[in-house]
């Protein structure tokens, strides 16, 4: 017998499952009993999952939404559907290796298995392995966002921040294909040369003193109007005055966990604006076809300009390690966390 047809024959009772109980709170690995799909919805057998700076935020309790405990952390990952709960495009993924992401309402990617919606899930060929598909959606799904956003607001550079993350560095390759400008801000040396050694062309270190005078100067010179920031925080304060008069800054994370302010004639007279972005709600606003359109994309890009670096390969039983080693230094890949 095949291991994925022993895998959805023999489904254990219980699960084993990372579990926080508070915000702020050290996780712990626990049994717990096997979720069952409803309708539309899939039984994964989980394979592996990504740290991303999301599930940081939801750890700490800044996420926008406070989550209900105890909480089964993990937006994004992959493995194999091995129930359908009934329903055509559930049925249809039933067998498959899947790119998954959570539900709102159900457990996380950090167990052994997972239901979610059968809409929330993309099947993927073998070629890409469990290890990128576990990344495929969210980062590169972005990525492409941000490109088709400079695209149809006619915009020939476009600027980011926190430009060393996987997320950055998919945008560089992305946006070389594309021929778009982008301006990469760091805040360190090390990170400025590895962009530099990708290709990139604009880099600018946040640490430099002169720094906000580059960035106006270089923005002006580019006709930069779109920035991207995913730092917050006095940071964009100072963005906000910097860049050139009709510019709008999208902010899409908040690293530094700090509010920023911004004095109203700076944004009236200079006709700026400040918006937000944040991918579930890009997605929703996207019709089906467009949407599957951008993952068969995806697909073939994962090869290359949404390849996303790995740093480390951790167990469950060490996901408070794996958490602290991340937040120590969030540059250079990703920790990923084997789920079987
Ligand atoms: N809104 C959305 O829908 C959406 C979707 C996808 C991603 N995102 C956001 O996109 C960003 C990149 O994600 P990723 O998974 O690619 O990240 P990643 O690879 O884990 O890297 C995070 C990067 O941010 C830097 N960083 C952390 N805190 C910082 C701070 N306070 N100031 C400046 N830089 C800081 C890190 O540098 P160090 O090495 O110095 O730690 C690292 O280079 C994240 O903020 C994530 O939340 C948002």
């Amino acid at each position: 017998m095949n291991t994925k047809l022993q895998m959805m024959l023999q489904l254990p009772k219980t699960m084993k499952a990372i579990v926080q109980n508070g915000s702020k709170e050290k996780l712990q690995l626990i049994e717990l009993p096997l979720p069952i799909p409803a309708k539309g919805e899939v039984l994964i057998k989980m394979h592996t999952s990504p740290i991303n700076p999301s599930d940081i935020s939801l750890l700490n309790g800044t996420f926008a939404t406070r989550p209900d405990y105890p909480l089964i952390p993990g937006i994004e990952g992959s493995g194999t559907v091995v129930k359908s709960g009934g329903g055509l495009i559930a049925n249809l993924r039933n067998g498959k290796n899947v790119a998954c992401t959570s539900t709102a309402g159900h457990g996380g990617t950090w167990a052994e298995y997972m239901v979610t919606s059968a809409m929330h899930v993309v099947p993927f060929n073998p070629k890409i392995g469990f290890e990128q598909a576990s990344m495929m959606l969210v980062n590169p799904m972005t990525a492409m966002a941000f490109v088709k956003m400079a695209q149809q607001g006619k915009h020939k550079t476009i600027v980011n921040n926190a430009a060393a993350s996987v997320l950055g560095k998919m945008l560089v390759r992305l946006c070389q294909n594309e021929k778009i400008n982008l301006v990469n801000i760091v805040r360190r040396n090390d990170q400025a040369g590895q962009l530099l050694k990708m290709g990139a062309s604009y880099v600018l270190n946040s640490s430099d003193t002169e720094f906000y005078s580059q960035l106006s100067k270089l923005s002006a010179q580019l006709d930069a109007r779109l920035f991207f920031d995913a730092i917050g925080g006095e940071h964009t304060s100072e963005i906000i005055k910097a860049m050139p008069k009709g510019s709008k800054i999208v902010l899409y994370a908040n690293l530094s966990g700090e509010a920023f302010s911004a004095d109203s004639r700076t944004i009236l007279q200079g006709n700026k604006s400040i918006g937000g972005f944040f991918l579930g709600n890009y997605a929703s606003s996207q019709s089906t076809l467009n949407t599957l359109r951008t993952i068969s994309k995806v697909k073939t890009l994962l090869q290359n300009e949404l390849k996303a670096e790995i740093k480390q390969v951790y167990d469950m039983s060490q996901i408070n390690t794996a958490i602290d080693v991340y937040q120590q230094q969030m540059t250079g890949g990703k920790i990923l966390i084997r789920l079987e």
